[in-house]
């Protein structure tokens, strides 16, 4: 795992708060990665992911779902539309939480999705409520990681599965690979990335059987050539440097993290685990 000391929440909650317009801007509903077999536009894509996941986690009719660190809702929004589950959405920023609200009562979905704004680190569930806990890109903000796991594997029903896609430290043996996965931890407010191995041992050590365990680095890295290109040929730059520094900085990480996935610093991991049945 590395660590990124400077990192705080109070940031991570601010930067949500301040950025999701840009992110709607530049990405569409979806805060996360898309992921492409061929020439998808990236909305394809980016359903693809949510729609790969879902597949490989289960997800079926009347099915609860806690979706830590929702963003805008979309995920959730999407999977209870396609799959006739019931959504928990969480996120930090109370922005994204009226966000989130608003999509779901616009689209008609309101009586089976909720959004609560919470600390995924502090929110409590009951014991064995869950089908599925299903969190995209959100780890990778956590501080104790192992803990998280632990505490989201006891809210899993037995027979429940936890569907995670996160951000990976992958080759940070040479200083310079080590540097662009701290710039990225920097400029993405992640206080550390775990590695691929990292994320196995948590799950299991929370008592899950691991189901599924894959790197989508090639697949989904064309995201950040678009995000660039399309923070290069748009105002949207002019409009973050009037919000702040952070702002700036995070548009400026773009081709950070592109190049760590080139260089083979950072990997894009997908993971399924399975809560065990009571034998
Ligand atoms: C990269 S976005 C992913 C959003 C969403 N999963 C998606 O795929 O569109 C990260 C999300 O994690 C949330 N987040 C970060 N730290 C959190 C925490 N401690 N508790 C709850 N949510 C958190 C942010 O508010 C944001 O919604």
């Amino acid at each position: 795992m590395l660590s990124c000391p400077t990192v705080e929440k109070r940031v991570i909650r601010g930067h949500y708060d301040v950025s999701t317009p840009f992110y709607r801007l530049l990405w569409g509903p979806h805060i996360h990665h898309g992921l492409w077999e061929a020439d998808e536009t990236p909305r394809q894509a980016q359903l693809q992911l949510t729609e790969r996941l879902a597949t490989l986690a289960g997800i079926s009719v009347g099915q609860n779902m806690v979706d830590i660190g929702c963003g805008m809702g979309a995920s959730s929004i999407h999977l209870v539309k396609s799959r006739g589950c019931h959504s928990l959405g969480v996120t930090i920023s109370p922005l994204q939480k009226a966000w989130a609200t608003t999509s779901a009562r616009w689209q008609g979905v309101a009586k089976r999705v909720t959004f609560r704004c919470a600390d995924a680190e502090k929110l409590e569930l009951p014991v064995e409520s869950q089908d599925v806990v299903w969190s995209v890109e959100c780890t990778e903000h956590l501080f104790d990681k192992p803990a998280f796991f632990r505490r989201a594997a006891s809210w899993l029903k037995p027979g429940g599965a936890m569907a995670i896609c996160a951000w990976l430290a992958d080759d940070t043996s040479v200083p310079e690979r080590a540097q662009q996965v701290h710039d990225v931890c920097e400029g993405f407010f992640c206080p550390s990335l775990g590695t691929a191995d990292d994320y196995a041992h948590w799950m299991d050590q929370a008592g899950l059987r691991i189901e599924a365990r894959l790197d989508w680095t090639t697949r989904v890295t064309r995201t950040w050539e678009i995000c660039a290109d399309r923070v290069r040929r748009s105002r949207v730059r002019w409009l973050a440097h009037c919000v702040g520094y952070d702002s700036v900085l995070f548009l400026d990480r773009f081709d950070t993290i592109l190049n760590a996935y080139r260089s083979g610093a950072m990997q894009y991991g997908c993971f399924v685990a399975r809560k065990p049945r009571a034998t």
